[in-house]
């Protein structure tokens, strides 16, 4: 398959031409943003996802270093500098409040990311590198977001620091020393604060690191699409500049207003009203509760309440909690049917919603006081999560019978413009459909 826009780069002014001969930085974005980069046809507005994520990274980045340059983290100041930073401080208020809600703008648009993943098949080779890549990134933002909801040192986040930290004293003979040598102390403290603080700093700088091989491994197949079908020839594609461009640049305004409006005019809405009250080791808050970014997981860990064989109903709390992250991992091998897109398979079409409805019911749950309603759905919806991918996926792409796929994307842009009338394929289990 040939792409020639992608071969042969042209220089446009003397500028670019005499960077490129001694640093060939223009040509690389050519190749990989630009009208060199071939890109389906066919995507779809969730295909901006991506990108929304990178956007939401960068403002992550640069607001937070301004912050950090107002910021104290030590124990008995930390919560007055933010205090600070929101009235003394020239737009303090307009950097804090973008900061704290561009988080949860980071978390909704990855979400959707990895669902969209999910829906398509994105993982299926020859994606996995991208999606095991993708994984490691989703948990170093939980990291980051977990150590920097410490910072402002408000009894949530000091009382979540103690729970989630207290984790680690469940792992059996060492469990106690990993978790004082984590807070630098008994419990969290100036040291504990500072560590946070200074991997709090580091950890979106290495996330950046982990995207630059996300796109990279993204560069070798070349995008997904909504069909799932590979690509056949330079017809299903169009180059990325000016065409993804402009659609990425359209789904960047709204995500903007979107966080604009969430900013402006509800900023305290998703967070806390605890994380105002300066942090007291000797008054427990009636519930301790993560951002509601973490629910589903939360409500993962609160679905073991009883030992099991010898271990622990806390251990096997935080071995579940874990593990219904790592088990994203061996998605790509979990599922071994050779179609990609939900759209040709009815079965896993239902459930992947179930699959939504569940974490969806799962973060309800975790972010409710643990009441033994909310456990028992806890523990029926956690069972659900992991039956989803152990089970459930395994046993239907294997017994499952997908619907005929699209010859080509082209040919199913124009069915649906009703351009032509599609020959569609008798599938015979192959992912690459008939000539
Ligand atoms: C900071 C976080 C992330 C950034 C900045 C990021 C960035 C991107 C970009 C720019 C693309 C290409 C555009 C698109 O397909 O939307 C992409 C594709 C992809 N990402 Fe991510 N990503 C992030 C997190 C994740 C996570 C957490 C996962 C999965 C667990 C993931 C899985 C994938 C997959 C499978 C693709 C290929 C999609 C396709 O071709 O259909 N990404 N990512």
């Amino acid at each position: 398959m040939s792409f020639p826009w992608a071969k042969h780069y042209e220089p446009k002014s003397g500028f670019t031409k005499w960077i490129d001969e001694r640093l060939p930085l223009p040509r690389l974005v050519y190749g990989a943003v630009g009208a060199g980069y071939p890109v389906p046809r066919n995507l779809n507005y969730f295909w901006n996802f991506g990108v929304l994520a990178g956007a939401a990274l960068a403002i992550q980045i640069v607001t937070g270093i301004v912050l950090a340059m107002h910021y104290a983290a030590n124990g008995g100041v930390a919560f007055d500098s933010v205090e600070h930073i929101m009235r003394d401080v020239n737009g303090g208020w307009f950097l804090r409040y973008a900061h704290a809600n561009g988080a949860s703008m980071f978390f909704v648009v990855v979400y959707i990311h990895i669902f969209r993943g999910l829906f398509y098949g994105s993982y299926k080779a020859p994606r996995e590198m991208i999606w095991l890549l993708g994984v490691t990134i989703f948990l170093l933002m939980m990291a980051t977001a977990f150590m920097g909801y410490v910072l402002p040192w408000g009894q949530m986040s000091f009382w979540g620091a103690q729970v989630i930290t207290g984790f680690f004293s469940a792992i059996p003979v060492v469990g106690d020393t990993i978790r004082i040598w984590l807070l630098g102390g008994y419990a969290p403290d100036d040291a504990a604060l500072n560590r946070f603080f200074s991997l709090h700093y580091l950890l979106p700088f290495v996330i950046a690191g982990v995207i630059i091989l996300h796109i990279w491994a993204l560069h070798i197949p070349g995008s997904n699409n909504p069909t799932g079908v590979d690509v056949k020839g330079e017809q299903d594609t169009v180059p990325f500049h000016p065409y993804y461009t402009a659609k990425d640049g359209f789904g960047l305004g709204v995500f903007l207003f979107i966080f604009a409006a969430l900013l402006f005019f509800a900023p305290n809405s998703l967070g806390h009203p605890d994380n105002y009250i300066p942090a007291n080791a000797l008054q427990t808050p009636a519930h301790i509760v993560p951002e509601w970014y973490f629910w589903p997981f939360y409500a993962i860990l609160r679905a073991f309440t009883v030992d099991f064989i010898g271990i622990p109903a806390k251990l096997l709390g935080v071995l579940a909690m874990f593990g219904s992250i790592l088990l994203l991992f061996f998605l790509p091998w979990l599922d071994s049917s050779p179609v990609r897109s939900a759209n040709y398979r009815p079965l896993y079409r239902i459930f992947f919603w179930v699959l939504v409805a569940d974490v969806l019911v799962l973060g309800w749950c975790g972010g409710s006081p643990a009441t033994p309603l909310y456990v028992i759905i806890s523990q029926i919806s956690a069972a659900y999560y992991f039956a989803h991918f152990l089970i459930i996926i395994p046993i239907i792409s294997r017994a499952e019978r997908p619907t005929p796929l699209p010859n080509s994307i082209t040919e199913a842009v124009l069915a649906k413009k009703g351009g032509t009338s599609p020959a569609h394929t008798a599938l015979s289990g192959s992912a690459v459909p008939a000539e």
